[in-house]
């Protein structure tokens, strides 16, 4: 992979070559944990699963969060714009009543299911989700 080179933040990092590690790095391949992502299946079986479907497919009162309708609607936007969603609309019978945490577990869960590898990282802040676009093409 080649990388750009990262511009200095000030004269004296140019000139001792100094990078600043900094969020334009690639996107790391993995930002969530399997206990996350098993975390917020509970909470989906809990809190969702009474409207979308328990697999994530079309619900009886809630549209697919996975598959075609998922790459839809979601396909090259930012992860970010989907939590926004979960956190402020769902669920929808009492939007506001998740936790960031929770939503967070949530997104782990459904991006899990939707492909995303799990790893080391651990989703801790929202702003985490900025740099990763949902793309059916992973990272
Ligand atoms: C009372 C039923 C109900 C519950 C419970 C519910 N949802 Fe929804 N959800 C819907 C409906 C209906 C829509 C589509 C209309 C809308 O946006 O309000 C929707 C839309 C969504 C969308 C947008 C999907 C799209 O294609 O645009 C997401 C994401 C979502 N829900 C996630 C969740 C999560 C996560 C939970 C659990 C915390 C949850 N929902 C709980 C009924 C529900």
């Amino acid at each position: 992979m080649r990388r750009r080179r990262a511009r200095c933040s000030t004269w004296l990092a140019c000139a001792l070559g100094v990078t600043p590690v900094m969020s334009a790095e690639p996107i790391a391949a993995s930002f969530f944990t399997a206990e996350q992502s098993s975390t917020g299946q509970q909470l989906y079986d809990q809190k969702c699963g009474g409207c979308h479907a328990p697999d994530l497919g079309e619900g009886s009162h809630g549209p697919a969060l996975r598959g075609d309708h998922f790459w839809a609607t979601w396909g090259d936007k930012s992860a970010r714009e989907l939590y926004g969603r979960i956190l402020s609309t769902m669920p929808s019978g009492d939007p506001g009543s998740l936790s960031q945490r929770q939503v967070l577990a949530l997104m782990a869960f459904i991006l899990a299911t939707n492909g995303y590898p799990a790893g080391a990282t651990l989703l801790e802040s929202p702003a985490q989700l900025d740099a990763v676009k949902i793309s059916k093409a992973k990272p």
